[in-house]
This record gives structure tokens, sequence and C-alpha cells, in this order.
């Protein structure tokens, strides 16, 4: 304990001094000393799971400026011996940005927030403490015809999202986030700032899809932004059991990876209360569609999907950035300044788990997961199903890290909040992703890294592991390229300074 005070104060001392050496005018490091520690605390941490019951608070929170700020904190660190958790959004689901069960400091990536757009050649430099709706809302503003494949909610940040993955609602045309980066800004763990030249094809492999953290700090990634009508189609339709719900997102699996790649459709499922006051189950077939006009679009679902019945009235026109507002459920008429808000008011408990489906669920198979969404009696939990196909199964599952390519039809979300009594809203998702074993990928049972999941293995708290142990959860997310990001892995950071709970291990062998 001493000496982790002492490693703690020693640290402290040595950001100082970097700090003001570097003449910052800005407060750039909060201790539990600043009265507005707590507050800053608080706005960072996002699933209130996770602040009950981890004990340990970060000695400091660090907000640079620049990059040589950071430079400072991992050269200090590193001295010290202290973890550092980087942060750019904070949608972690298990918190692996702000909280660590042994001493640590959060780096806060958002005052480091640019974007800059070059229409000459549809690219843009996107700091990683910009969140998805500040470049959404940039890129509207430049061009009624430009736009960026990642994810729903415009509070993500760039950084966490962009280097694990990055699904969106054009993807089955335009894949993910990972797919569209081409060049991108490390600080390694020697405190060098690499541009994709200076890193090496392994390193840039790497933070495309492996997550960022095991191999350093990223302060920015270009991208290759996509070419979108000034006009796109969007529709929801609902359906509860008495409409037939159970055989539509039956028959949606056999055509929903399989459909023109410019047609994306999405189903939501939770449990409602009917308009005969009965407890059922709704299905929600949420589209975008960027492929031509309604006709169009009316004449693709009458011959691939006739019996979800869609006409002419649930199509709705508008431009892609107010496909952005729909989706992230903001009230038609919204202004798009709304994006801008950053995340700080909608904190809650939750959990979250992932599957990917490979053969489409019976019936039956569905019939169960309704007995479970029925259960819930609180914060309704809600099933996501996201389709594949389309660009997404042309690329190799080794061309990134991120290999959920082809083969796969959707990729299921899982997900409950709750107020009160985690345990047993804990117990209700772990027995319904145990209930759904049969149903999902096997060998291995596959999970998408951006929906964080502690649960299909871990390593040791305080980051360290062998290959074994990693191997784990590791093939879980990677397949066979987890193997691969462990040799990068070694190569650029043998001392294992970055590393969290589910970092990419060092070896030294293999068993
Ligand atoms: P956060 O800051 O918590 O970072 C996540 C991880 O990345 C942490 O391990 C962190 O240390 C690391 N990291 C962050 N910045 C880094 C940096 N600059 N350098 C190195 N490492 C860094 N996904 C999806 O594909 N499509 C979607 O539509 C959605 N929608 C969605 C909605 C909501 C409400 C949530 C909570 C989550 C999603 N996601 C998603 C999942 C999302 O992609 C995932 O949680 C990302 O990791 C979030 O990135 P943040 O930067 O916000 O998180």
């Amino acid at each position: 304990l001493c000496s982790a005070q002492n490693n703690s104060t020693d640290f402290l001392e040595c950001l100082t001094s970097q700090i003001q050496a570097s003449n910052s005018t800005q407060n750039v490091i909060y201790t539990p000393q600043n009265s507005s520690y707590s507050s800053i605390f608080q706005a960072l941490a996002r699933n209130l799971r996770l602040i009950s019951t981890s004990k340990e608070r970060p000695l400091a929170i660090i907000t640079p400026n620049n990059e040589s700020e950071i430079q400072a904190t991992i050269h200090c660190a590193k001295k010290y011996d202290i973890l550092i958790r980087v942060r750019s959004g904070g949608h972690d689901y298990e918190g692996l940005s702000y909280i660590s069960q042994t001493p640590f400091v959060i780096v806060d990536m958002g005052n480091l927030r640019s974007i800059l757009i070059d229409t000459d050649d549809n690219t843009a430099w996107i700091q990683t403490g910009a969140i998805l709706g500040e470049l959404y809302y940039t890129i509207a503003k430049t061009s009624t015809t430009l736009a960026f494949t990642a994810g729903v909610c415009p509070t993500v940040g760039v950084g966490g999202h962009f280097s694990g993955g990055g699904y969106s609602m054009i993807s089955r045309k335009h894949g993910l986030a990972v797919d569209n980066i081409i060049d991108a800004i490390v600080i390694n763990a020697n405190g060098k700032i690499l541009d994709r030249n200076s890193m090496g094809d392994d390193l840039f492999w790497a933070i495309r899809g492996g997550g960022g953290t095991s191999f350093g700090i990223v302060v920015a990634f270009k991208v290759k932004l996509v070419t979108i009508p000034e006009t796109v189609i969007v529709f929801n339709v609902a359906r509860t059991l008495e409409q037939n719900a159970t055989q539509l997102v039956h028959k949606w699996q056999y055509i929903s990876d399989k459909i023109d790649e410019n047609l994306l459709i999405r189903v939501f499922l939770r449990s409602v209360i009917s308009e005969s006051s009965n407890r059922t189950i709704q299905a929600s077939f949420t589209a975008l569609f960027i492929g031509g006009g309604v006709g169009d679009l009316l004449q693709i679902m009458e011959e691939n999907f006739p019996e979800l019945g869609l006409v002419e009235r649930d199509c709705i026109e508008m431009s892609w950035i107010e496909s952005i507002l729909f989706f992230a459920g903001y009230p038609n008429g919204s202004p798009i300044n709304v994006l801008l808000k950053r995340p700080g008011d909608c904190y809650n408990n939750f959990k979250g788990k992932s599957d990917y489906v490979r053969e489409p669920i019976p019936e039956h198979g569905l019939e169960g997961i309704w007995k479970y969404l029925n259960e819930e009696d609180e914060n309704r939990p809600e099933l996501q199903f996201s389709p594949y196909g389309g660009k997404l199964s042309t690329i190799s599952e080794s061309e990134t890290p991120f290999p959920h390519r082809s083969g796969n039809i959707f990729m299921i979300h899982y997900d409950v909040g709750w107020s009160t009594d985690a345990q047993r809203h804990l117990n209700w998702i772990r027995s319904l992703y145990s209930y759904m074993t049969p149903f999902v990928s096997k060998s291995p049972r596959t999970a998408y890294l951006n929906y964080r999941d502690l649960d299909i293995g871990r390593n040791n708290n305080e980051g360290n592991t062998n290959y074994k142990q990693a191997s784990v959860w590791g093939f879980k997310c990677f397949k066979n390229n987890f193997n691969r990001l462990v040799r990068v892995k070694t190569k650029v950071d043998p001392s294992n300074f970055f590393r969290n709970e589910q970092s990419i291990p060092v070896v030294v062998s293999y068993y």
C-alpha cells in the first residue's frame, strides 16, 4: 500500500512538472483535491453498475489538449508503474475506459475532437475525442452527398468505436467504420507519435478492430467518407404476435442478409402491452434504403418480404443526416445541432451481450426468446437483430481483426437495464444467453468486441494474463486473427504497458 501511495505521489509530481514545462495554460490534471474531480468522474462514468461495484477511483483524470500532454502521461505512468485507462466517449459496456480494480489514471480524450474534412478526396481526419454526432454534423454541414458508416447512437466516441468495428445503418453497402480507415495517429508505449507509414502494416492492421487500448493511445483516425444520395428512405413498421411477429421475424432471417445491399432492415424486439391489455411481443422492423425512390423500395420488399405488408405511407423520404436523427430517436424536425450534445444525462445500470447467428432460428426457438422478454418486469429489455451480408461478407476474415464476415446472417445485441436488484437482472440476461446456445455460432461462440462482455472471458484484474487465459475470450472476438494480434502486441508493447481485463496479451511462449 505504502509503495502504491509513493508511486502515485511521484507520478503526479512527474506529470505536473512535465505539463508545467510545456506551458499549458489550461487545467489538465484533476486529482481528488480538485473540487470538480467528483463531478468530472461521474460525468465520465456512464454505466452505474460498475461505479457501484468498483471501489477504486482514478488517482487523476488527465484531459490533454495536445499530443505532448499524452506523451508526458505515458512517460510518467511508465516510470511509476501506473495503469492508464483511455476514454473517448465512455460507452464501454464494462467501463474499461474509466474503471479499474488496481491504481490507475484516466486519460480523457474529450478536448481532442477536431474534425477536418477534405472534399477534394472525400476524406476526414477525426480526433478520437469526437463523438459520432459531431462527425455526422460536420459532414452534413460540408456536403449533402457525403456520409460515414458508423454507429447509430450520436454520443458514442470515435476512439473506442472505430478501434473495435463500428456497425451502421449503411454497413451492408459500405462496411464498418474500420473498413474505411486509411490512416491514424497513435502514441505508443515509448511515447512515440506514429502515423500509418511509421507504425508499419502490422500495427495499422491491429488498431482497425483489435481494440485501441492494447497498442497505444489513438489520437486521430483518417477515414474515407462514402457517397450517399441526397434523399434516402426510412421506415419503422411494428408488428405484435397477434400480427404474426413470430412468422415475420422467422422469414426476415431468410432475406435480411441477401436482400439488395442498399437496404438494411434491423429488428428490435421487446415486450409491450397490446391494445387488448395483454402482454405481447413487438417486433419493430426499422430500415434505411439508400438505393432509389419509394417505388424501388416497395418493389424490393414485394419481391423479398411481401409478408411485412410495407406500403407507401410507411416510407419517409429524408436526407441522410435526418435519418441519423430518426434512428437516434429525435422527433421529426429536430435541428441537427442536437447531434453535438455530448454524453451527460443518460446514465443507468446496464449489461449487454452479443451473439452471431449463422442458421435461421426456428419458430419454436424464437418463442422461447419471447418467454424471456415477457418475464422481465422493469425497464423492459430489448434485443436487436442486425443483418450482415452485402459488403460485410465480401471482405475476408483476416483483412482487419474484426472477423465476423461471410456466413453470418445477423448479430444479436442483448441489453437489460435496471434501477434495483442488479443480481436478478444479471441472472436474467445470462440465462437468456445460455438458452440461445443451440441457435448461435459455435466453436467458437463468437462475440462483437464493441459490445464488451467480460462474461465471455477476461484477463486478471490488473490486466496481466497468459496466452491460454486470454484465448478464452480472444478467439470469440477475433477468431484466428487473435494470434496475429498477440504477435503485434508482443512486438509493439512487450512490457504490456497498455492493458486491461480484455487487452491482447504479450506472449513469451504460447502455452
Ligand atoms: P470508451 O471511451 O468507453 O472506449 C471503449 C474502449 O476503447 C475502452 O477500452 C477504451 O479504453 C478504448 N479507447 C477509447 N478511446 C481510445 C483511444 N483514443 N485510444 C485507444 N483506446 C481507446 N456499436 C456499433 O458498432 N454500432 C452501434 O450502433 C452502437 N451503438 C451503441 C449505442 C450505445 C448507447 C452504446 C452504449 C454503445 C453502442 N455501440 C455501438 C458500442 C460502441 O461501439 C462501443 O461501446 C465503443 O467501444 C464505444 O466507444 P467509446 O469511445 O464511446 O467508449
